[in-house]
């Protein structure tokens, strides 16, 4: 067998025992390369006497065909058998029975905002609707916290930046759906000023609302569900009739005890806090904080336009994220929040 020969039976060899595509490539580069075997034969050519060149040159080209039909076909074959294993593990058995379809449902803090809204309904309410990213003049000013006051601090929230950075201190994120009561305010006085006599204005306003905290009971974002209702002769024992005959109905329990606690609202005057208390269950006996309340300050209803020597009305804010916590026995807020099939399929 003369050299040749045996160069094209080792390269055959060499490209059969490479398993994968890089090694085939380097086996390649010792025949083929620019200094492989076949190369080398190749420039000594020009060594040789005239009358001889003519024959070997044609011998070495015919041996690197051959060889180089050698690596294209061990080429192919290794995409091949890369290409079925591939297949092979991403086989997909189609005799397998389907996942079938599972029915989803309301999430339970949706669900006990739409019982609040049907409550409220049914006692003449309106359902308003604010922007969560909201003016400070509408989150403070408005309801009568000016630049400056120390209540603002307590409504730490997430502000916004301009295009070049800075801190946008026109807009934010709102801390509370109070600010929809300035809104819903202003268009209920728009819409009547053709009256002479405005009806009354009743309404609550549903939505998220923003604060820097985070723990088993605040979450960075949460839920508020905000009242307003304001008329000629709108009382404070309208507000405790109003909250505790809503309270009764949403636990669907008459022996509820509820309690107004006094305290400070920039927004109202009086202002009190609403707590609850269970007369069975777990929590028996325990007050709970659900909502802030009171009646709308004169400023605010200036802000609102409607005249304060003229017009009354209560104002509440509350948590439907714990009313949902307290009518589910939910002990951690975040798990609202958490997207957890396995806690929120037991709502079904
Ligand atoms: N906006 C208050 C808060 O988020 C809650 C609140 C208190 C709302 C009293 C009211 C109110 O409408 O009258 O802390």
């Amino acid at each position: 067998m003369n050299e040749l020969d045996q160069l094209i039976q080792a390269a055959e060899a060499d490209f059969s025992a490479a398993t994968e595509p890089a090694r085939l490539e380097d086996a390649k580069a010792r025949y083929l390369g620019k200094d492989g075997s076949l190369t080398s034969l190749l420039k000594g050519l020009g060594k040789l006497p005239a009358d001889e060149r003519k024959t070997a040159g044609a011998a070495i080209n015919a041996a690197k065909a051959r060889i180089e039909s050698a690596l294209a076909g061990r080429r192919d074959a290794l995409k091949n058998a890369q290409l079925e294993a591939q297949l092979a593990a991403e086989a997909l058995d189609v005799t397998l029975p389907g996942r079938g379809m599972t029915a989803g449902s309301l999430h339970p803090v949706t669900r006990s905002l739409e019982r609040i809204e049907a409550l409220f309904r049914s006692i003449g309410f309106d359902v308003a609707d604010g922007p969560e990213i909201e003016t400070d003049w509408h989150n403070f000013t408005a309801l009568n916290t000016p630049e400056n006051h120390p209540a603002r601090s307590m409504h730490d929230t997430f502000y916004l930046l301009d295009e070049t950075g800075k801190v946008r201190e026109d807009v934010l994120l709102r801390t509370h759906t109070s600010p929809v009561q300035v809104r819903a305010m202003l268009a209920h006085v728009q819409n009547h000023q053709h009256l002479e006599t405005m009806p009354e204005l009743r309404v609550i306003c549903p939505g998220r609302v923003y604060r820097v905290d985070s723990d088993a009971t605040h979450s960075p974002m949460f839920h508020q569900v905000e009242g307003l209702w304001i008329g000629e002769n709108v009382s404070f024992a309208d507000l405790k009739g109003v909250v505790a005959d809503f309270l009764r109905r949403f636990f669907e329990n008459d022996d509820l005890k509820v309690r107004f606690r006094p305290s400070f609202f920039p927004f109202t005057e009086p202002s009190a806090e609403i707590d609850v208390a269970f007369m069975s269950g777990a929590l028996e006996g325990r007050w709970l904080e659900i909502a802030g309340c009171g009646m709308v300050h004169p400023n605010v209803l200036r802000f609102g336009g409607f005249d304060p020597e003229k017009y009354t009305g209560f104002a509440f804010g509350m948590g439907p994220d714990r009313l949902a916590m307290l009518r589910y026995g939910i002990n951690d807020l975040r798990l609202f929040f958490e997207g957890d099939l396995r806690f929120l399929s037991q709502f079904q």
